[in-house]
């Protein structure tokens, strides 16, 4: 059974938003400030997708995992939606609108998927968005970029990477109970891994186009920590439960729940 506390907290997000800074540390901001936008639908994607594997669950330790899993991630997305529409507004109408239009298509992809396709591939989805969310918290947390006050939204996260860590063990064990194919995992998981990439894409150069600006920059170690864990992922031995818990995770996991109501 996972270690998973369900922590209803809801950031402010008072802070200004600044994108007056240099091509290099944009290109670092837009990406994730994408994620942010995804989230109001790819986490209830990932709850309906629960929903109904709950009712084939036959093992209580992994169907409790499963709720709190999506108790977490429910509280989640709701303080990512309150960071998107500062988010938004800091845009003129014309980008505003063009980042509703993406949502709506984002939107409506997770609809048609959670209405026609099968469990299988629903949870063989949630399995390949979590263990890539896994991987690029995990190289956040050993970079040390969670103190890092880079990011809009600023304790959202650290809060949102560390319970990704804590619940990394869900999506792939409720894959295991129920489908267990290693190559379906593979395949779905690496397509679902695209699909999803390429809206933080759409969301990214939508904005920079927004603000005017086309920024490039290298790789940062970051990034190129969070590839070499990822790769891992595609291992058939990948099981997350053999992921330690890093030094430093489980401190903010405690200040977390010392915050939630
Ligand atoms: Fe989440
Ligand atoms: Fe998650």
């Amino acid at each position: 059974m996972a270690d998973i506390t369900v922590r209803k907290i809801r950031f402010s997000f008072e802070e200004p938003f600044d994108f007056d800074v240099p091509d290099e540390r944009l290109g670092a901001m837009l990406p994730p400030l994408g994620l942010s936008m995804t989230m109001p639908y790819l986490e209830p994607y990932l709850i309906r997708s629960m929903k109904v594997a709950l009712r084939e669950i036959t093992d209580p330790q992994l169907a409790d995992d499963a709720r709190r899993f999506s108790q977490q991630e429910g509280h989640h997305y709701r303080n990512h939606a309150l960071l998107n529409e500062q988010l938004r507004g800091k845009f003129d109408s014309a980008t505003a609108d063009a980042l509703r239009a993406i949502e709506s298509d984002l939107e409506a992809d997770y609809q048609r998927f959670s209405r026609t396709k099968s469990l299988r591939f629903n949870l063989a989805y949630a399995e390949g968005f979590e263990a890539m969310t896994c991987a690029l918290a995990l190289a956040a947390a050993e970079h040390g970029t969670f103190d890092d006050e880079m990011l809009p939204g600023g304790e959202v996260w650290s809060w949102h990477m560390a319970e990704e860590i804590e619940h990394r063990t869900v999506a792939f064990n409720v894959y295991g109970h129920l489908v267990g194919s290693y190559p379906y995992r593979i395949v779905v998981g690496t397509w679902a891994q695209w699909h999803y990439v390429s809206y933080i894409r759409r969301f990214a150069n939508c904005m920079a186009r927004g603000l005017g600006r086309n920024p490039v920059g290298p790789k940062s170690p970051v990034q190129r920590a969070a590839l070499r864990n990822y790769l891992r992922t595609w291992s058939p031995r990948y099981d997350p439960a053999r992921i330690e818990m890093p030094a430093g995770v489980q401190a903010l996991l405690d200040h977390y729940s010392a915050m939630a109501s």
